[in-house]
């Protein structure tokens, strides 16, 4: 018997569950859930990734202290992840005692080799907002190719890679003040002393060979220092012995696999140590995107090795879900939560079809939604189902829901129960997808071999009763071995299943064992036939909670609050791009034969020459703004959440320029 521990990545505390999450959280749980069926003693644990700046400015938002914000969100992950049938033995936090111990610990270890040393850096600074600014809370203009409104670690148009001070114009995202440059003394993990020791690690069948070959381009020479510090005011545990300074989230992140699978310990049986001491005999395995290698696959091992620790025994990378071809985006309701999807469809069908699509590979896995629909449909539905709803009528009422005493073909249900082996290899592997193939081919042969026998016809001319028994008993046995190979997928469908079996729970070896003079129950529909309506209804879910900000507002005004607004219809006689502005535009425009000009935030969505000549709507008493790039004499009407997503309001043609608007 094999001791495995597994772990999903920890996901952050400020952000709902989605859809890229759950393909990562399905597919471990289906590894975890085969290797408890084949009788390993096998652990999953995760917990909430709760530290960090984002986690701070969220909470200091909603007027909640840190702790709070990130209970509710465990409560939130937790309800989603069951919902979809995952099944951890510890879903915990890294805002605990034993996380901080551990950090602890494994910091003194690192101190105690030699690894650790201090180094004064130079820091972007929020004067307003007081405190040094990561790199993605500084936004401004590229070094190397001008482009604006790039972040402070590596600009998305050209992809130079660059440290915040190099940025032209930087603005901090908290405040938009300009950032001043600080120095600040950091703690940093030397990892360059780690060099050889990953060579070694990453080389030797821990990772899938494309990672590996990803990873070799850091190990000649190109590895840095990892700062693992980050100065108050943070959401953290504070560094032993310094002043103000915390451990950088990344740092305490992945112990939290520790501590969470500690508290585990503190409440089971087990020992802590088997699982984690230089020379355990157990195996470790981390199920992660390909987004977060560099952490799992260089600093985690480098650090637990440093420290004392067993290293992973394998890191399972994934690849990125995108939906309809694209990224998954918040503006095209693309962007889909886990509660939203449940809402409209079984849980089930998800973890079907993300099976169906994993393979050990690093591919990012697009969603097409027909693709999904026609897969649950003419797979889940229309061929496995349909076995036991083929043959179910016929026992009940002819046999009493009575299997016949013995197999009609014995060589039949034997040759199903020889795949085993190979959907044994491709769980271990990983390979899903080949899992579901293997198990839709046999489905088609049960279908196939009902339509030709067709019991149906037989059981109509007296004197056939038996064969119709004996037809219906070998094709519910197919069927039973089917749901076997399929339990870890589908855990719920064979559940049901297992009620219209009996209500014995399906163990790995009855593929050898047929049910025969066996009364089932009853049977009811396993599961339902889904529809287009159904994804486009959970598409226009999904873009109304995008924001809360979209919904009307509650807040009344009277006709005479109303009444102050001096709404006007004007014209545009010039556009013009703002030099270091990325978002602006400047508006020259006409009300009534007076001048204005009026910065507008519209510059992702409106080429400046396609509005010359174009009637829009201002706010014409509004008091004049200072703004960075001059003064703004009114404000343009325009409608949605901002970016490309924003449209002008226009008056109709007949709308002449100087119009009141009411
Ligand atoms: N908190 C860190 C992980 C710390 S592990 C010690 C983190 N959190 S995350 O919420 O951003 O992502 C958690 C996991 O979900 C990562 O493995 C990430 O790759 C995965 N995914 C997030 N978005 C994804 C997709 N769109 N598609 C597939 N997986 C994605 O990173
Ligand atoms: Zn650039």
């Amino acid at each position: 018997m094999r001791r495995i521990l597994v772990t999903s990545a920890l996901p952050y505390s400020n952000g709902a569950i989605h859809l890229g999450h759950l393909l990562e959280h399905i597919q471990t749980d289906i590894w975890t859930r085969y290797q408890k069926l084949r009788g390993n003693e096998c652990y999953y644990v995760c917990a909430e990734d709760t530290h960090g700046t984002a986690t701070m400015l969220s909470a200091r938002k909603q007027k909640i202290s840190p702790e709070e914000l990130v209970e509710q969100a465990r409560i939130e992950h937790v309800e989603d992840f069951t919902a979809f049938g995952i099944q951890y033995d510890e879903y915990y936090t890294t805002h605990s005692s034993e996380n901080e111990e551990i950090a602890t610990l494994i910091y003194t270890k690192l101190q105690e080799q030699g690894t650790i040393f201090q180094r004064t850096i130079e820091q972007l600074y929020d004067p307003e907002e007081k405190c040094f600014l990561a790199d993605r809370y500084v936004k401004g203009i590229c070094p190397k190719c001008g482009a604006p409104d790039q972040p402070g670690d590596n600009c998305d148009a050209c992809g130079a890679t660059y440290s915040a001070t190099d940025l032209l114009d930087p603005r901090s995202e908290l405040s938009n003040a300009v950032p001043i440059i600080k120095t600040t003394t950091h703690y940093f993990f030397d990892l360059p002393q780690f060099e050889e020791f990953l060579k070694e690690w990453t080389t030797s069948g821990t990772v899938q060979t494309e990672v590996s070959n990803k990873l070799q381009e850091w190990l000649d020479g190109s590895l840095k220092p990892w700062d693992i510090t980050r100065d108050a005011p943070y959401f953290g545990f504070r560094i032993p012995n310094s002043e103000n300074k915390y451990f950088y989230v990344w740092l305490d992140a992945p112990i939290g696999y520790m501590a969470s699978f500690k508290h585990w310990c503190n409440h089971s049986n087990i020992d802590f140590d088997d699982f984690w001491s230089k020379d355990s005999k157990c195996e470790l395995h981390h199920f992660i995107g390909k987004d977060i290698i560099n952490f799992h696959a260089l600093f985690w091992p480098a650090v637990l090795n440093c420290a004392g620790f067993r290293t992973p025994s394998a890191v399972h990378v994934h690849g990125m879900v995108t939906v309809n071809g694209e990224k998954m985006s918040k503006s095209r309701g693309t962007f889909i939560n886990a509660t939203t999807f449940r809402k409209h469809f079984e849980p089930e069908t998800l973890r079907y079809y993300y099976a169906a699509r994993l393979s050990p590979t690093m591919a990012d896995i697009d969603i097409n939604f027909d693709d999904f629909v026609t897969r649950i449909n003419s797979e889940l539905v229309g061929k496995l189902v349909n076995i036991p709803s083929r043959c179910a009528n016929f026992l009940r009422k002819s046999f009493n829901n009575i299997l016949d005493s013995k197999l009609v073909d014995r060589t039949l249900f034997g040759e199903f129960a020889g795949v085993q082996p190979q959907i044994q290899d491709c769980y271990e592997q990983g390979n899903t997808r080949q899992v579901v193939r293997i198990v839709m081919g046999l489905a088609d042969r049960v279908n196939q071999y009902l339509t030709e026998v067709a019991p149906w016809k037989l059981a109509r001319i007296p004197g056939k009763e038996a064969e119709v028994l004996q037809i219906c008993t070998l094709a519910i046995n197919l069927y039973r071995t089917l749901c076997v190979y399929l339990k870890p997928i589908v855990p719920k469908l064979v559940e049901r299943s297992e009620e219209f079996f009996g209500g014995t729970k399906l163990q790995w070896d009855d593929v050898n064992q047929p049910l025969l003079d066996h009364r089932l129950r009853d049977f009811t529909p396993l599961l339902q036939r889904i529809e287009m309506n159904q994804v486009e209804d959970m598409l226009n879910a999904s873009k109304q909670t995008k924001s809360s900000t979209n919904e009307p507002s509650t807040t009344m005004i009277d006709i005479t609050d109303f009444e102050k607004i001096d709404l006007r219809v004007a014209a545009v006689l010039e556009a013009s791009l703002v030099k270091g502005a990325d978002k602006l535009l400047e508006l020259v425009l006409s009300i009534d034969g007076n001048k204005r000009t009026v910065f507008a935030g519209i510059c992702e969505a409106y080429n400046p020459n396609d509005l010359v000549g174009r009637k829009v709507v201002v706010v014409a008493n509004l008091k004049p703004r200072t703004m960075r790039f001059g003064v703004s004499e009114g404000m343009v009407l325009a409608a949605g959440p901002g970016g490309k997503d924003i449209f002008i309001v226009s008056p109709d043609d007949g709308a002449e320029e100087g119009m009141t608007v009411r």
